[in-house]
């Protein structure tokens, strides 16, 4: 089999299990990874860090372009820092998460994200890259584009899982915050989360990860093959 060759795009609302999809997904095509995800939780510490109130949108703008936001493209190893220092877990943390959707809402912090996106794909020959707005804005002209989605509950109970959260009252509080950034980021007035006219659909809801995995990795082969 030749060596996959091209641009997959992987899109879709949180709690899919998008990332390490995406990922596994890039390991087995040999690609480079990009979790854009990742640099709009950076781009939030920097903001946090700064003082900044969220209302800001000048400030936040200032705090984000001024940052030196790291991160690396190889999918074996997840590694993200803000001027220097290593953000890997924290930007994992509830404080990020909770304040990460009004940053990523302001236009001018998606625009210097989004050439920052641009750069570190440029020379890679084959890549996965993994957001909201990647077929849509980031990479137009991907070799293949996948709208990854999953029913709400499910998406609750996946990510309740990885938590090793079991009480059904907690279920319901992850699902509810689901669909609170899902609303948030689907109605924001700069690149809303939306599937590319040409994205293909995979709903994961029935599937186990390793389905899902190997219905994307047939068709990104399908694609360079094509
Ligand atoms: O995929 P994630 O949960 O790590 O993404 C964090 C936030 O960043 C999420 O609320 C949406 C936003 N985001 C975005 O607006 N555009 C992207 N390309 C990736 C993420």
């Amino acid at each position: 089999m030749t060596a996959f060759a091209g641009q997959v795009t992987l899109d879709g609302p949180s709690g899919t299990g998008k990332s390490s999809v995406a990922r596994a997904v890039a390991l087995e095509l040999g690609a480079a990874y990009l979790d854009t995800g990742a640099m709009y939780r950076a781009a939030t510490v920097a903001v946090l860090d700064a003082g900044v109130d969220l209302d800001d949108a000048d400030g936040i703008t200032r705090a984000v372009t001024q940052a030196a936001i790291g991160i690396g493209t190889d999918a074996a190893t997840e590694q993200v820092t803000v001027d220097g220092t290593d953000v890997t877990e924290r930007i994992r943390g509830t404080e990020v998460t909770r304040a990460v959707s009004p940053v990523s809402a302001v236009p001018a912090v998606r625009r210097h994200l989004v050439d920052a996106q641009r750069s570190l794909v440029a020379d890679a020959t084959a890549v996965v890259v993994e957001g909201r707005d990647i077929g849509t804005v980031v990479l137009p002209d991907a070799t293949l584009k996948v709208y990854l989605t999953a029913a709400p509950e499910a998406r609750a109970e996946r990510r309740a899982a990885q938590l090793g959260v079991t009480d059904p009252a907690r279920i319901a509080a992850i699902a509810e915050d689901l669909r609170r950034r899902d609303a948030y980021d689907s109605t924001r007035a700069d690149s809303p989360l939306r599937p590319a006219t040409d994205a293909v659909t995979v709903d994961s809801t029935h599937w186990e990860r390793h389905q899902t995995i190997a219905r994307i990795v047939e068709l990104a082969r399908e694609r360079a093959e094509a």
